[in-house]
């Protein structure tokens, strides 16, 4: 790989040890992928920020490298933690020890004296990324979360590779990353075209994921595909991206009329139909069986259109709900809903809000023994809950509210 002069100095410690240990990764990276060089980002977002995710591995990790005077280089954010930094006690059916507790105030500690913003969300672009962070189409970032990752190439057209939360960080340190996958136009061509058939209707949030997890479990490599479907909303194009995110390697997928970028299409390309009848057929294989204990919103991080919404569907209730109805949201999109009076209405209502964290990267389910079900939107809340030993189901919002107030 060919590194400039200034990169060189890095590398040989000129600036610290801390920035040529990270980039020393980052080129060992870079070179098993085939980069040809080095590219300067303008933002990072790390994951793996969770308690329950990364152990005491992670803490130990993360002080190590900011025992080297790690400082971020660029702007850097950092998802989700284990609790609710505002309300420890807000996730349901949980209980945080003072144990989890300080290990998890520890590596939110490091992040910030390395200069880590802590927006706790996996949704940092319902922040205003252009004005904040100066991003816009083109840009180059490295993002740890896949979800996020899918959505910032696919809907922002930014451009990153899916990376780890520690490589991301690298990045963060460097302001760094490889040339290579996502960040290249070879890397962004796309080889195959998926073609929904049998379905005139945009799709709602909980087609749109098991649209991706089908999407995501047919394509055999990881050249971004073009896909010919319609979405309902933003929260449905936002669950699709959270579903082929978590059901393959996927980085990218191109939405004519979505994506702000248009592809140079191979006249070779591989045209493939997916059958609507398959999406109905894996939905109603999940859909809820009586009423859950809790229905949960917000994998991804909620935003404004999914709390309006959600208000909605309650408003329209002859009566309060009998699940509790949670709901994971970045503390920003949360006071913009309270300075709107959404939040305070929901409340009302009975929603709960869990700030900063969410059922899957929390100890969700501590106290309930196993014995606590979930009905859900979102097909990756329903993927990592399933496999967490949840009993757990899938239907749009519409459909949980009904199903939990019941005739
Ligand atoms: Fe976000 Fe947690 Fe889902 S971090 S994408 S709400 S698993």
């Amino acid at each position: 790989m060919h590194l400039t002069r200034e990169e060189e100095k890095i590398l040989n410690g000129e600036q610290g040890e801390a920035r040529a240990f990270a980039l020393r990764v980052i080129v060992k990276v870079g070179e098993a992928l085939g980069a040809d060089r080095l590219i300067k980002i303008k933002h990072a977002h790390v994951s793996g920020a969770s308690y329950s995710t990364v152990g005491r591995a992670g803490l130990e990790f993360l002080e190590g490298i900011a025992g080297m005077g790690a400082r971020v280089a660029v702007p850097t954010t950092v998802n989700p933690i284990g609790f609710d930094g505002e309300d420890v006690g807000a996730i349901p059916y949980t209980r945080i020890t003072r144990d989890y507790y300080e290990a998890q105030i520890g590596i939110l500690r490091v992040l910030v004296k390395m200069g880590v913003e802590p927006i706790l969300t996996c949704t940092p672009y319902y922040t205003d990324i252009a004005g904040r962070y100066g991003l816009s189409i083109g840009d180059h970032v490295s993002w740890g979360e896949s979800s996020a990752v899918l959505y910032a190439n696919s809907i922002l057209g930014l451009r990153t590779n899916r990376e780890g939360g520690p490589l991301a960080l690298m990045s963060a340190i460097t302001g760094l990353t490889y040339r290579a996958g996502l960040h290249t136009s070879e890397g962004r061509t796309p080889k195959r075209m998926y073609i929904l058939t049998g379905k005139d209707a945009a799709l709602n949030e909980a087609e749109a994921g098991v649209l991706g997890e089908l999407v995501a479990t047919l394509n055999p490599d990881e050249s971004p595909p073009l896909l010919q479907a319609r979405f309902s909303s933003e929260p449905s194009l936002r669950e699709f991206m959270a579903a082929v995110g978590t059901a393959g390697p996927l980085g990218m997928v191109y939405i004519p009329g979505v994506t702000p970028e248009k592809p140079a299409i191979p006249s070779s390309i591989e045209k493939i139909e997916v059958e609507y009848g398959e999406v109905k057929r894996l939905l109603d294989e999940r859909a809820p069986k009586g009423v859950p204990d809790i229905v949960y919103i917000g994998c991804p991080h909620a935003g404004l259109e999914d709390l309006i919404v959600l208000l909605r569907e309650l408003r329209r209730a002859p009566r309060r709900p009998r699940s509790l109805v949670a709901v994971s949201v970045s503390r920003e999109v949360y006071r913009k809903a309270s300075a709107d009076g959404i939040i305070g209405e929901l409340l009302a209502l009975g929603v709960r809000f869990v700030r900063d964290t969410c059922l899957i990267v929390s100890p969700f389910g501590s106290v309930a023994r196993g014995r606590v079900t979930v009905a859900t939107n979102s097909y990756k809340a329903y993927y990592y809950l399933t496999r967490k030993g949840v009993e757990t189901y899938l239907a749009p919002i519409n459909e949980l509210i009904a199903r939990t107030i019941g005739g």
